[in-house]
């Protein structure tokens, strides 16, 4: 975030969430302790609140999305509140209107929340400074840059298989240069105390040395994987390739995808997460993705107690609107 700009309020709460990099570690286990109370038993019914009556939540989502839109939907509903899901391509902006100026049309009518994903850095920001006075910003996406509440359930996820954060190993390994889950993922476990995130790459997906402080840089996913206590796997994110050419897929998945034999070389407690979505094949074999050690259907689930976790957070710290 440029300087000048601050998510947190007054009072050390999240007026915004647009990235986890200044979150302190007390409101993350605040945040990861609600949503561990919106998680309900397999079989019963989703829980529901009315934390958010009266309260309506957009998605403004300009980049695919099957996962975040649809958690943040029904994260929203549950707690109570109406929503609106605009498909950027379609809305008013294909016909050149600003992002301001569809910000400012729904909030003329009462949306108190935004949620967006977009592949411009920085545009979550340029709206958060914006908005009315009672209005947030959440990220659902931003670039490369950020995936905040995927990095929240990721760490929700490793907090229940793993009991905590001492001590682990983490690895996140494959394009962790275009990767905004990687980002936030390294942020988050950072910040909550894990002891060593090794992150995975060939060079052209390596990212820059200035970013990932701390961090363990390994060229090769058998190493890599060594011990480790969780492994998250990233898919080749395409969309954002710019002229490095196309990676062979087959080469790929040859050194840098997680077979049953490679997930041998981690901790015999390892865990194998993925933030979706999957090319199976490519960066994990289907046996692993559908796994006894695989958490990814946990993640999904997860996803929306933190969503829930997250807005119910905000109606704590603003209550109800007038
Ligand atoms: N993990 C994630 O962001 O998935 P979606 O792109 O489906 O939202």
């Amino acid at each position: 975030m440029s300087r000048g700009f601050t998510q947190l309020d007054a009072n050390g709460r999240l007026r915004h969430l647009i990235t986890l990099d200044d979150v302190p570690r007390p409101v993350l286990v605040e945040l990861l302790d609600r949503a561990q109370g919106y998680l309900s038993p397999a079989g019963s019914l989703p829980p529901r609140g009315e934390d958010l009556a009266g309260w309506t939540v957009a998605n403004l989502f300009a980049e695919p999305s099957t996962r975040t839109r649809a958690s943040f939907e029904l994260a929203a509903v549950r707690l109570g509140a109406d929503t609106i899901n605009l498909d950027v391509m379609l809305s008013s902006r294909a016909k050149g209107e600003s992002i301001i100026d569809t910000i400012y049309t729904l909030q003329e009518m009462q949306v108190n929340v935004f949620v967006i994903r977009d592949a411009e850095a920085g545009i979550h920001e340029y709206v958060a400074r914006h908005v009315g006075p009672g209005v947030s910003v959440i990220s659902g996406g931003e670039a490369h840059l950020s995936h905040p509440t995927q990095g929240l359930l990721d760490a929700l996820t490793i907090r229940q298989c793993m009991g905590g954060f001492d001590g682990l190993v983490v690895t996140i390994a494959g394009d962790v240069r275009r990767s905004r889950v990687a980002r936030s993922a390294h942020r988050a476990l950072s910040t909550l105390g894990v002891a060593e995130i090794r992150i995975v790459a060939p060079p052209v997906m390596m990212p820059d040395a200035a970013e990932f402080a701390g961090a363990r840089r390994v060229g090769s996913l058998d190493d890599g994987i060594a011990g480790a206590d969780v492994v998250m796997m990233l898919r080749i994110q395409r969309e954002r390739a710019t002229g490095a050419g196309a990676t062979d897929l087959v080469d790929y998945h040859q050194n840098y995808g997680l077979t049953a034999a490679r997930l041998g070389r981690a901790s015999p407690r390892a865990i194998v997460m993925h933030p979706g979505p999957m090319n199976r094949g490519v960066e994990i074999t289907s046996d692993v993705a559908d796994g006894p050690q695989s958490m990814i259907r946990r993640q999904v689930a997860n996803g929306v107690a933190v969503r829930m976790a997250v807005l119910a957070h905000f109606a704590a710290a603003r209550g109800r609107p007038a």
